[in-house]
């Protein structure tokens, strides 16, 4: 099959794609998503074959409105519309009491099913337009880094899907805040920009599943983003030099924070803040791990805007 990029004025064609049952790839403020009918059994099948992606981890329904909740979910709380008030649209995903509507291949056979409105107007349009909820996993092959570039499905999918839509590059880079509704303390089973302490004025919320509960979060059980190279952290400039040290200069590189780089004297800034350095990590990774065998990443202190970073580039460490 031929993989086509398109762009805005193709957001109607994406859309009936979508209605026929195909998938389309297509851009959100975190990462590309991979999409399809939240109703099509046919849709979701080809997500999880184009993808790779293991049967058991369930994908995330994206809706543009929130009053187009009910037809995902039952019994939907209070608290999650205010938290959608305040939070939508943009990197919260919440997960609900699932609606009969919704298949059980999109939810991995659970009564539980994930949802977010995306905060970019291309994905918007495409669902407003499809008119249906569309689950889309990100449009990474499974374990490799999810994409923040169009160039980065083609080069996982081409030839797997007919068409990505091209958004240029996403804003935020790292996957959405996944908040667990369903729990009597609810719980952030997989960290994003909208952090606990955001939360906080809203609900108390646990800042991450315990180890034992990760069946509660299928995805956090399988190896993500497993780098092609060897990653390792380093805590300080001066360990850095020492890990590159021990390899041939043209095959190790050293990335991280502005300050981090301008000391070590050689290496890839991935930036100066928390969020700048979560808009690059990914592009950064999949850049550097074709030219490289052995990537040292700075250990980026244990800060709360830290946490989604840390928990990604733990992820990419073989
Ligand atoms: O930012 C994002 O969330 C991106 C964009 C495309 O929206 N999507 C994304 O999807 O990261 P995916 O499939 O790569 O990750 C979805 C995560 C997985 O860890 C999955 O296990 C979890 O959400 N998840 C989905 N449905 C769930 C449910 N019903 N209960 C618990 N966890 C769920
Ligand atoms: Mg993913």
């Amino acid at each position: 099959m031929e993989t086509v990029i398109g762009s805005y004025k193709d957001i109607e064609f994406a859309a009936q794609l979508l209605q026929a049952g195909e998938v389309v790839a297509f851009p959100t403020e975190t990462v590309y998503g991979l999409g399809g009918s939240a109703y099509s059994e046919v849709a979701i099948k080809k997500i999880f074959t184009a993808k790779g992606r293991p049967q058991d981890n369930p994908l995330i329904v994206h809706i543009a409105n929130i009053r187009d909740l009910e037809q995902v979910a039952i019994d939907i709380p209070k608290i999650a519309y205010l938290l959608l008030d305040k939070f939508a649209p943009g990197p919260l995903t919440l997960v609900l009491k699932k609606h009969s509507n919704i298949p059980y291949q999109v939810t991995a056979g659970g009564e539980s099913v994930a949802v977010r409105i995306p905060a970019h107007e291309m994905a918007l349009e495409l669902i407003r337009q499809a008119n249906i909820p569309i689950c889309a996993p990100s449009a990474n092959t499974s374990s490799r880094v999810s994409p923040t570039l169009a160039s980065h499905v083609y080069e996982d999918l081409q030839g797997k899907i007919p068409l990505i839509l091209d958004g240029g590059s996403c804003d935020i880079g790292v996957e959405s805040t996944v908040l667990d509704l369903t729990r009597a303390q609810p719980a952030i089973l997989r960290p994003g920009a909208v952090t606990a302490s955001m939360l906080a004025p809203f609900l108390n919320v646990s800042m991450a599943a315990p180890p034992d509960e990760t069946a509660k979060s299928p995805g956090t059980k399988y190896r993500h983003y497993a780098s092609l190279a060897k990653v390792e952290l380093a805590s300080t400039p001066k360990e850095a030099l020492e890990k590159l040290k021990a390899w041939d200069k043209d095959k190790a590189i050293i990335l991280g924070s502005k300050d981090f780089i301008d000391s070590c004297k050689k290496g890839i800034s991935l930036g100066a803040t928390s969020a700048e350095i979560g808009r690059n990590l990914f592009a950064t990774l999949r850049k550097v791990e074709k030219q490289f065998d052995y990537i040292i990443i700075e250990r980026f202190p244990e800060t709360e805007e830290n946490i989604a970073l840390l928990n990604r580039i733990t992820k990419a460490i073989n």
